[in-house]
């Protein structure tokens, strides 16, 4: 891959890439399609990074379709599909990692305190594997799309970094590869999470601007599941990722909660 990406750098051409962990759905298709547009030649990887994982975590039962996913990459269509195994990345296990600071601590970082910087460090070996100029990111994860663009500051990285939208079910639901683990009769619950999130939008937008009685009324619209743990909801700075009291510019508010054994995430602006 780093031998392909020279000699197509050699030949005077842009490649844009979407590292993904497989499993594709229609959110990771959107976000190659953005790719395809902003260079010559459009790289996705799919790898499941077993260093964001925790023990106990789902690594070994991540959902994967190698053959699906190739087809739906074929429709794209994606210049190069990149598929190394866990030997390839982690020869020799590794003894370097990146490791994100403040940003990493609070949000997902609290109940998950290795995983960014398992992302970080992937992230990181694949952009230089691949060289893209560009690489394009999903707002879905909002926490890790700030992360990566500040790791490219801090670390010099001469990549462009896109974030695109968040695309959801027609009923609402941030479309996610562990969305496969939900039974039908958890819909409700999750569908919590956007609905919350919409409402809040509605506050907002109504003049509403204090976070803590926002934030309190999502509380109780995802707690009325019996079914669903609330992880974190919160109001932040949408570079700092810092909680904000009072809602005076465009902030996100932003989510995880577990519904049975399926943890979920999502987030959306809110502008007042
Ligand atoms: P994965 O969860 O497979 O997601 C790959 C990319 O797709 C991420 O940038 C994510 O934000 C984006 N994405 C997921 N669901 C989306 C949706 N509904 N709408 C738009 N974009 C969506 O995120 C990872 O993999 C990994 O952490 C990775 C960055 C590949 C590092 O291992």
């Amino acid at each position: 891959m780093q031998r392909r990406s020279q000699m197509l750098r050699q030949d005077g051409r842009s490649i844009a890439f979407v590292p993904t962990m497989g499993f594709l759905h229609e959110g990771h298709l959107s976000l190659m399609r953005e790719g395809r547009q902003l260079a010559d030649i459009l790289v996705v990887s799919i790898f499941v990074n077993p260093t964001q994982f925790a023990p106990g975590e789902d690594f070994a039962t991540y959902p994967r379709n190698m053959e699906q996913d190739r087809r739906l990459t074929e429709k794209v269509p994606v210049d190069i599909l990149f598929t190394p195994d866990e030997q390839a990345i982690y020869a020799d296990g590794c003894q370097t990692f990146v490791t994100p600071q403040a940003l990493a601590k609070r949000m997902c970082g609290l109940s998950r305190p290795v995983f960014f910087q398992g992302v970080a460090t992937v992230v990181a070996k694949l952009f230089h594997i691949v060289n893209p100029q560009v690489a394009v990111f999903g707002e879905k994860d909002f926490q890790q799309l700030t992360i990566i663009r500040r790791m490219v500051k801090d670390l010099n990285f001469d990549i462009k970094i896109i974030g695109a939208a968040t695309v959801r079910e027609p009923d609402g639901l941030a479309m996610s590869s562990r969305n496969a683990y939900l039974k039908p009769e958890q819909r409700p619950a999750a569908l919590s999470l956007s609905q919350s999130l919409r409402e809040a939008q509605a506050q907002v937008a109504a003049g509403l601007i204090q976070a803590e009685q926002i934030v309190a009324g999502a509380r109780a619209r995802i707690g009325a599941h019996p079914e669903t743990a609330i992880d974190y909801i919160v109001i932040v700075d949408p570079e700092t990722l810092e909680e904000v009291a009072v809602i005076d510019r465009p902030v996100r508010m932003a989510m995880a909660v577990a519904v049975g054994t399926t943890r979920l995430i999502d987030n959306m602006p809110l502008v007042p």
